[in-house]
């Protein structure tokens, strides 16, 4: 197998692929690749492409549609890198709260001052915040990293509050019971003196932090976005900074309008650039291509259904359809093991059998996406 790496992607994720794999940034013809933040919508995939994926949780740098159309299964890594984030969060809610960066900005025009000293205690004032303990925390997306960053924040005395309308079982009893969950979006805005955002980049996201939301907000709202640039409308961000309506705005993904301005405080995307972050991820990446190009399991994929069949002995065919193949296809395997999973418009067959199986009949079934064999 080829895969191919679009960025720096950790040894010890590589480490997790068969040894007789190769791996490169200049390959062609890849079976597979992974991918960290380097924007692939532009890049021509060759026929051989069968899946990506991404080390990391968000996938807007990858085109989704195309790849569905292709039968191109993309996998992320969802929480593999969580508590990078949400430890970044949580100095971001400290960076916002005192000036933390002016003070160490304007301490750099003491260096050699005989005088510093008194300097420093006639000009603190300038830099001085607010405690954080007994003040609210308003989190959207209780995902992994939102559930990690409500619960460090309620730990260290913040009252918590969090929304999100798609709250799994299982995120839900890793949250602390000091922090409360709200089923309207708006307390978030009315009630909180932070706010951070932890939900990808959708149509329906984009644009949170926006003139209509930011005006129900607290004066001296403090606000977060560690998620997608495009969750919050930079000149509704500006002008609430400008009028005092928002404190501060803290963004690791800075735009050219934001940038620089003041009550910003920015940083680079390092909300997963820690070395246990890119461990994490790399190594959840390159296994699950690694039990999808072996065996045709799918874990973590975030355009085709999720899918796992114990492996027998035999010879394994996976396909990928359009829920109108569904019937056609289920007389093509009697005999077969199979497990099937359908997700909105799209469907996931494995087959494992012993005799053989006719190809080209499945890829001509209409409907039919790809045809893989493992
Ligand atoms: C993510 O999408 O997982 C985070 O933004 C971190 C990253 O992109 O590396």
């Amino acid at each position: 197998m080829k895969i191919k790496l679009y960025n720096k992607i950790a040894p010890t994720g590589l480490a997790k692929l068969p040894a007789d794999w190769e791996t490169g940034d200049a390959l062609t013809g890849e079976d597979a690749i992974i991918v960290r933040s380097a924007d692939l919508h532009e890049v021509e995939f060759p026929a051989t492409l069968k899946a990506i994926a991404r080390a990391g949780a968000g996938v807007n740098n990858i085109p989704l549609d195309k790849c569905t159309e292709q039968g191109v299964v993309v996998f992320n890594t969802p929480g593999a890198n969580a508590q990078s984030v949400a430890e970044l969060a949580l100095a971001g809610i400290l960076f916002t709260s005192r000036d933390i960066y002016g003070g160490m900005e304007w301490s750099k025009t003491l260096t050699g001052d005989p005088e510093a000293a008194k300097k420093v205690e006639k000009e603190k004032s300038r830099f001085q915040g607010p405690e954080v303990m007994g003040k609210t925390l308003g989190v959207i997306g209780l995902g992994a990293v939102g559930g990690k960053l409500a619960n460090a924040a309620a730990a260290i005395g913040m009252k918590v509050l969090g929304f999100d309308p798609y709250l799994s079982e299982a995120a839900a009893k890793e949250l602390s019971p000091a922090v409360e969950v709200t089923a309207e979006m708006d307390r978030i805005f009315t009630e909180s003196d932070y706010i951070s955002i932890h939900v990808p980049s959708l149509p329906s996201t984009k644009g949170t932090f926006g003139k209509a939301n930011l005006s129900k907000c607290k004066k001296g709202v403090r606000l977060l976005n560690l998620s997608r640039a495009d969750l919050a409308v930079d000149e509704d961000v500006l002008a609430g900074l400008e009028s005092g309506q928002i404190a501060a705005y803290y963004t690791d993904f800075p735009t050219g309008a934001v940038a620089g301005k003041k009550g910003v405080i920015a940083t680079p995307h390092l909300g997963a650039s820690t070395p246990e972050a890119e461990d994490h991820c790399a190594e959840m990446a390159a296994e699950e291509l690694a039990d999808f190009l072996q065996n045709g399991n799918i874990t973590h994929s975030v355009n085709i259904p999720a899918l796992t069949l114990p492996r027998g002995g035999g010879k394994r065919v996976g396909v990928i359809f359009r829920v109108e193949a569904e019937q056609a296809l289920t007389g093509l395997f009697a005999g077969a093991q199979t497990a099937r999973n359908i997700k909105g418009e799209v469907g996931y067959l494995l087959a494992e059998t012993a005799s053989p199986v006719d190809l080209t009949k499945i890829q001509a079934v209409p409907g039919v996406i790809r045809v893989n064999c493992f």
